[in-house]
């Protein structure tokens, strides 16, 4: 809106109840304003956090648009939290560190631990003033595609009213999240159901790299809330039923900051081993209560209430029961640094699908590659957010009126009308438990073949029962939606044999550089099963002064 483009912002919830409200513990920027750091720091951490699945190019456009694009935040309004000299406050989390892995970096600018919050509402204001048209509480059904491809727009249906839409576009941005809904427990909320990639996956797009699923170390025992990273990075510490602090075992150097991936196994491996607290052995304990009460007041407002709601745990004076729990998924729909959505070819994996875009966790950049560091995924969405408004603006000429096209909306309402009056002998939520099930139990933190194909079998069963389904709550069509990114997940998982990141397989122990650095692609086939196939990482910069990171081990 602020180039001059008329600019609709399509919502299923109010636009300030977008999951980005829930975002804890900051976004990553190499500021400098507590401990020395560099964007090429911040790039180095990304690439190791990444597993080197990460695109280096795409990597390099983040790191160094961190800075620039925090400012210009704090420009706009964004309230963090201060250091006494009045700079932006920062904290450490995990994996981000200085000069390569020697010590940690403060470099997760925060605004409490509130900070999506703060930004969220923001940005909706910045909206507001710049005179964006929100159309809240529409759903989007599916994307409006013709037969050469190209979008031109999505056809949604107005939950108030009970009507459809047609919004034809120039450019059409994909800015609908992840779908940890398609697992039993996660941080996310009901809303996290992946409608933008499940209207890909139908309009004949793949999805990349969906075997890499995120376990956050601290969600909260049997229910899932987050409770920040920032905790530990203000000095909180994971306890097993020993009272040990076991995290330096596992990482030496970062301990309690290791990378996600690293902390979610090493809890795992400690309730395995018998060494989980409460009756069943079966979590671990989170302590803050060694910590200044009036740094938790100031620091960790928002954690503290979430305990003592969840977990009836008053932080100053007791520890926290917490397991890994989903949180992020680094698949989506694949796209270049300008956000542009890719709709890769043999001869070009990097071709361009024209009139759409996708940014945020309901896309693959991929500047998270297998697994994503804490603080990245909010300086992703900004950062890529910034990119498609410039691409759009580049792209878009104000003057040109939409091209006539024939697309294929009598096919989405026809899909939609067969749902709405479905008669068959299955309830859509009670398949939606049984795929949350199966994901959690058959492609969880630690996954093996038997258990991976057991899986794939079990969840193309619920898929299949869901064409025989009884409508009674219209809503419940999102279940689609989580269904083929639930069996993409699962497929790409089993047919990945390397462990890397966040994807910890027990029959194939080791990273396989030589065979596996390659983005996996996933394509849904009309029988409910997935095609497989890869495209290279790209393992180049932006700039040629720009030194490419070569794999290493890693070791925090
Ligand atoms: O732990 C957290 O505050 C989560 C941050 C993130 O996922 O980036």
């Amino acid at each position: 809106v602020e180039k001059g483009l008329n600019t609709a912002c399509i919502t299923k919830v109010f636009p300030t109840r977008s999951h980005t409200v829930a975002a804890q513990g900051g976004v990553a920027a190499s500021l400098a304003n507590i401990t020395e750091d560099s964007w090429q720091w911040h790039m180095y951490d990304t690439v190791k956090g990444s597993d080197w699945l990460g695109d280096q190019d795409a990597i390099e456009y983040m790191c160094r648009h961190a800075v620039p694009s925090v400012l210009e935040l704090e420009k706009m309004g964004v309230p963090f939290s201060r250091n006494e000299n009045g700079t932006i406050y920062q904290r450490p989390f995990g994996g981000h560190t200085q000069n390569h892995g020697k010590s940690m970096a403060y470099r997760a600018c925060a605004a409490a631990d509130r900070t999506g919050h703060a930004i969220l509402h923001t940005l909706y204001q910045q909206c507001l003033k710049h005179k964006a048209h929100f159309f809240v509480e529409y759903f989007a059904i599916d994307l409006l595609m013709d037969e050469n491809g190209t979008c031109h727009g999505v056809l949604c249906w107005n939950l108030e009213e009970g009507t459809l839409h047609c919004f034809r576009a120039h450019q059409t941005i994909l800015a609908t999240g992840g779908y940890g809904r398609a697992y039993f427990t996660c941080t996310g909320a009901h809303t996290c159901t992946g409608d933008g990639s499940g209207m890909a996956l139908r309009a004949g797009l793949a999805l990349q790299d969906m075997e890499f699923v995120q376990f956050h170390p601290t969600g909260i025992y049997g229910v899932g809330p987050l409770i920040t990273e920032g905790a530990r990075g203000e000095g909180g510490i994971l306890v097993n039923a020993k009272g040990e602090r076991f995290m330096p075992n596992y990482a030496p150097t970062a301990k309690d900051l290791a990378s996600r991936d690293v902390v979610s196994r090493a809890m795992t491996m400690e309730i395995q081993a018998g060494r989980g607290v409460g009756p069943e052995k079966d979590h671990i304990y989170l302590h803050l209560d060694h910590l200044d009460p009036h740094l938790i007041a100031t620091r960790l407002p928002g954690i503290s209430e979430t305990a003592k709601i969840f977990a009836n745990v008053d932080v100053t004076k007791e520890p926290i029961p917490v397991v890994p729990t989903v949180h992020y998924n680094m698949g989506g729909i694949p796209t270049n640094y300008h956000a542009e959505v890719l709709r890769p070819t043999k001869d070009n994996p990097d071709a361009v699908c024209p009139g759409l875009m996708a940014i945020g966790e309901g896309a693959c950049v991929s500047v998270h590659g297998a697994n994503r560091l804490g603080c990245n995924s909010l300086l992703d969405i900004i950062v890529f957010g910034r990119a498609a408004a410039l691409r759009a603006a580049s792209l878009i000429k104000t003057s040109n009126s939409l091209p006539s096209a024939s697309f294929n909306q009598e096919e989405i309402i026809d899909r939609f009308d067969r749902m709405r009056h479905a008669k068959g002998s299955f309830k859509p939520a009670e398949l939606r438990v049984k795929m949350q099930k199966i994901m959690q139990k058959y492609c969880s933190v630690f996954r093996t073949e038997d258990i991976l194909k057991e899986g794939i079998q079990k969840l193309t069963d619920v898929y299949h029962e869901f064409s025989d389904i009884a409508l009674q709550d219209t809503s419940l069509i999102w279940n689609e939606n989580l269904l083929g990114q639930a069996l993409a997940t699962i497929s790409s998982a089993h047919a990945r044999r390397e462990s890397r990141g966040a994807h910890a397989r027990e029959d194939y122990p080791e990273r396989d550089d030589k065979n596996w650095m390659h983005h996996s692609l996933a394509w849904l086939r009309e029988n409910k099963t997935m095609d497989l196939s890869y495209r290279p990482v790209h393992y180049y910069t932006l700039n040629k002064e720009t030194e490419i990171i070569p794999p290493q081990k890693r070791i925090y």
